[in-house]
């Protein structure tokens, strides 16, 4: 695709998409539409109703040209995340024969009061419609051709230059987007700790920041003996990835670290999983893949932030070498963990990502995502991750920016009471209190153990929300949830430091 921008609708291309939110009053849009292609205002009042992904075509012609205009219905009070996905959409159905020049118009009055937000989700929108997930078939369908459409973007005088920055931002978060989709995506067997440690080394060089890979051998001598633990049951070794985007020239505003939960798959280990969605597990990487994805938009759209990546990378699987339900683990930190259970292995790998990103950088803001847990997916479903902090300003910036992407967050506690499961007659603590209820929230507290008191740390469980099932493949995919709202979060501490 290629993209262009202009300031008002002198050429009216063959076809023309208007996203329409979904308000009481369409009179006026409608009655705009009726004029142009001379269908009844009534007739479309009747047949579109600007829900949520709808879509309805209307034909005229003008100057003896056919043309045709595509009404885009947005729902009530969109967020980005539903303009994106409704071009996402629009462009998915059609991409066998998608037009070769089509605009979209920003023009009409119903268009919101900063359209570049809106210009910024379409365009990110219409590159992902054409994401492939097919990536190991040998036969690909005949739907190159859509890939070349022109888009023509109008948008009025006075917002023509943010909606050129937008423009830009939303082709760099496409890309991103389709690499982390590509990464959470793929199957255990193309995607072993290695394959993560690579993919943030090349990200490093294309975007200028550093990346810096522990091998096997120096995770040892750093002494991140929970992440050693996980790895014992895997033929592949672990990888533990720091990823570091600080800012050219000025001296960054803030210094935030991210730690992002990277198993590779999670076969559950000794305390092995059902075998009923166990492939699920090949995306329990999710929360890597957002910070990785996060690290590289904020190098892309160079930042004034210094931002931390802290990957620890493993398999979670099952061998002789396993480690063992009761058997007691060192850690990072220094304290001792009894693992009660060898499924709980997010919080292993995260409790030695979140000691060393505090010791080792301090960062102004701790920040961990990861799919941890399936009593997240019970409390919240699919619709929202959960949110945990010892910080409510920084969970009233999040909720914020959660609520400007559409990426719901949802607090939930983190007081002292559930603390007492996590009580080991033999270590410093243990992995799982043995009880079901509450699950989310004692793998926070357990969390909490690790992070040196560190005065600002949140803690996303995105087990519901990293994949989810929708129209773009049969099962369920990677949404990249995470990366908007954290770019948006980081964006938004930008503007707070400057006013
Ligand atoms: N990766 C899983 C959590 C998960 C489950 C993510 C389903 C996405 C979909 C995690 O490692 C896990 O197994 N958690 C256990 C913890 C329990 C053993 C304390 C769980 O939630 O059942
Ligand atoms: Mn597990
Ligand atoms: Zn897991």
């Amino acid at each position: 695709m290629q993209f262009t921008l202009h300031h008002q609708a002198t050429i009216l291309p063959d076809a023309l998409v208007v996203p329409i939110a979904q308000q009481a009053d369409l009179d006026a849009i409608f009655s705009l539409l009726a004029a142009k292609t001379n269908v009844p205002a009534d007739l479309i009042k009747s047949d579109f109703k600007a829900g949520p992904k709808e879509a309805h075509t209307l034909y005229f012609t003008e100057n003896q040209q056919s043309k045709r205009i595509f009404l885009l219905g947005l729902g009530e009070n969109p967020r980005s995340i539903d303009v994106l996905n409704a071009f996402r959409s629009f462009v998915f159905k059609r991409k066998s024969n998608l037009p070769a020049n089509l605009g979209v118009s920003f023009l009409h009055q119903n268009a919101p009061a900063e359209p570049a937000v809106w210009v910024e989700a379409t365009v990110n929108g219409l590159l992902l419609g054409l994401y492939d997930i097919g990536l190991y078939k040998t036969t690909k369908k005949e739907e190159e051709k859509a890939a070349d459409s022109e888009i023509e973007i109008f948008v009025t005088e006075q917002h023509l230059e943010a909606a050129a920055v937008a423009l830009q931002s939303g082709i760099a978060f496409a890309a991103t987007h389709t690499e982390i989709f590509n990464l959470v995506n793929a199957p255990a067997n193309k995607k072993t700790p290695q394959v993560l440690a690579e993919w943030a080394e090349k990200s490093g060089q294309k975007h200028g920041y550093e990346v810096k890979i522990f091998n096997e051998k120096e995770i040892h001598a750093l002494g991140l003996h929970a992440l050693i633990s996980v790895n014992r049951g895997s033929e592949n070794p672990p990888a533990f990835i720091v990823l570091e985007y600080k800012p050219k020239g000025n001296r960054p505003l803030k210094k935030i670290g991210l730690v992002g939960k990277g198993v590779t798959f999670d076969t559950g280990g000794l305390s092995i999983k059902p075998s009923t969605n166990m492939h699920y597990m090949k995306s329990d990487m999710g929360g890597a893949a957002a910070v990785m994805g996060t690290i590289e938009m904020a190098a892309k759209l160079q930042l004034p932030l210094h931002v931390i990546g802290v990957i620890p990378a493993t398999e979670n699987s099952v061998d002789a070498m396993s480690t063992k339900p009761g058997d007691v683990i060192g850690s990072y930190q220094g304290k001792t963990i009894e693992v009660i259970d060898t499924d709980a292995e997010g919080r292993l790998i995260l409790a030695d990502g979140l000691t060393y990103a505090v010791r080792n950088f301090e960062p102004d803001v701790l920040i961990d995502l990861a799919t941890l847990t399936g009593s997240c997916i019970r409390t919240l479903g699919t619709y929202a991750g959960g949110l945990f902090s010892n910080n409510d300003d920084l969970v009233g910036q999040l909720i914020s920016a959660s609520e400007k992407t559409g990426e719901r967050l949802w607090r939930l506690p983190l007081w002292d009471d559930y603390k007492k499961e996590l009580k080991s007659d033999v270590a410093d603590l243990k992995n799982f209190s043995g009880n079901p209820s509450a699950g989310a929230i004692t793998a926070a507290k357990f969390l909490e153990e690790f992070i040196e008191k560190h005065p600002a740390w949140a803690h996303m469980d995105i087990a519901g929300v990293a994949v989810s099932d929708s129209e773009f493949s049969s099962q369920k995919s990677a949404t990249g949830f995470g990366i908007r709202l954290l770019i948006e979060y980081l964006t938004s501490l930008v503007a707070e430091s400057r006013a």
